[in-house]
């Protein structure tokens, strides 16, 4: 699938985003453990988090739906997840792969681990480790790349971890492994990262102690089933909210988003640059904050992007990128070498979108400068990542002519109705199946 953009338009309207992709990966783990049946409700329907979905059925849970967003999940308890008998698939989904990982080597199963193409390039030598720091036996490829063979009959004690980088995906894997393990197990983050897991194991009654960089569980308690209702996902609404500041005469209303503080980097570096960003009707529903957002056109202008914003919107930089080169003046992002283990090296494939466009860009080994000016037209290669794709299509609203996008299918692992939304907000996008 190809997107063809029409340069130029205005982004005006309302719309809900799709659901949010960490959330809703952590509604499905955390339910197939627990004790009961979880309701769950706007629940993301992108390939990433029904990865997740296949995983535990293959694991033995019953799972019913997702029907419109909503899901049953009959939780088996800690101790009632079965050995799957084929490969676990994880399709494209690092999260799937990691958090996982954490609950197979606690709960002493016997599985398999593998991806698509661009997920066994992924390092999982940051989860192997503390898994195997707890008493897992784990076989991977060179390099600690999927797939992850975990071998059953390696009961896990409890460590304390200090993570060598900020990932959420790290800290919940070692989180989910202590749910098992003998004892106290706690992780220390370098800097904050998304604390879903943390949230969510409150809500689900688990006891968890969680201050600051710090969090501390012990094994053999027990999980509860509750009712969830997914957020729209901020990383998702971060396009449109890009979209509306770079094009004039924008005027848009994102409703129900995730607000959570450790994901709202994306808004805070937009404002900095100048950004109209209104947040109404703030609430909290199942432990997580959300807000209508409010998003009016507002000239931009370059900034050096602040290091402990890095963590909070580690998702949205492709877009962000797009909105520095639509700034008046220099962008200049450092502190951000996590970006090229993403599900493409980040900075090299914006690097190379951006000067296809004829933007000027300064490639660093932990960021990127960028000198805002004009956009041109072109092809773009995605390197079948779903945040470039969709970044190159918000830039169109700025380009001078057409730009075409190449290689958009991974867009529906995260935001399966994309197109039908920007189309509907004003982006003059067609897809096209690849020739
Ligand atoms: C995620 C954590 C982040 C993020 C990913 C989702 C999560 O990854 O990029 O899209 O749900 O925990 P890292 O932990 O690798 O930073």
């Amino acid at each position: 699938m190809e997107f063809k953009l029409l340069p130029g338009g205005s982004i005006v309207g309302e719309a809900r985003v799709a659901g949010d992709k960490s959330i809703s990966h952590r509604s499905i783990m955390f339910a197939s453990i627990a004790e009961g049946t979880t309701h769950i409700k706007g629940f993301l329907e992108g390939e990433d988090a029904l990865a997740t979905v296949a995983a535990f059925r293959a694991m033995g849970v019953r799972i019913d739906g997702p029907n419109d967003g909503e899901v049953v999940v009959h939780g088996v308890g800690l101790h009632g997840l079965k050995t799957p008998s084929a490969p676990l698939d994880m399709g494209n989904s690092g999260t799937s792969m990691r958090l996982i990982s954490g609950i197979v080597a606690g709960a002493g199963l016997d599985a398999t681990l593998t991806g698509d193409v661009s997920l066994c390039k992924r390092p999982m030598g940051r989860v192997i480790n503390p898994l195997t720091e707890m008493g897992a036996r784990i076989e991977s490829e060179e390099q600690g790349r999927p797939p992850l063979r975990i071998h059953a009959g390696h009961p896990l004690k409890g460590i304390d971890y200090e993570l060598p980088m900020a990932s959420a995906q790290v800290k919940s894997c070692v989180l989910l492994a202590g749910l098992w393990a003998q004892g106290k197990t706690s992780t220390k983050e370098p800097a904050p990262t998304r604390d879903h897991t943390e949230r969510m194991l409150k809500g689900f009654g688990y006891p968890i102690e969680h201050q600051g960089d710090r969090a501390s569980l012990e094994g053999g308690h027990v999980l509860r089933a509750c009712d969830i209702e997914v957020p729209a996902d901020i990383s998702s609404a971060a396009f449109f909210m890009v979209a509306a500041s770079i094009a004039p005469g924008s005027d848009l209303t994102l409703f129900h988003v995730g607000i959570n503080p450790t994901r709202v980097g994306v808004i805070n570096i937009l404002r900095l640059m100048g950004a109209d960003i209104e947040l109404l009707n703030e609430r909290e529903i199942g432990g997580e904050p959300v807000a209508d957002i409010r998003v009016r056109y507002a000239e931009l202008k370059g900034i050096e992007i602040p290091e402990e914003q890095v963590p909070l919107a580690i998702d949205e930089f492709p877009v962000l990128f797009v909105a520095a080169a639509c700034a008046k003046g220099r962008t200049v992002l450092r502190g951000a070498e996590e970006l090229r283990v993403k599900e493409s090296d980040r900075i090299a494939s914006m690097a190379e979108g951006l000067a296809t466009l004829g933007v000027q860009t300064e490639v660093l080994e932990d960021g990127i400068i960028i000198d805002g000016g004009t956009l041109g037209s072109g092809t773009i290669n995605t390197y079948h990542d779903h945040r470039i794709a969709m970044s190159f299509a918000i830039a169109a609203l700025r380009a001078e002519g057409e730009i075409r996008v190449l290689e958009c299918d991974p867009v529906a692992t995260s935001f399966p109705n994309f197109d039908a939304i920007a189309r509907g907000l004003g982006l003059q996008i067609t897809t096209l199946d690849a020739e």
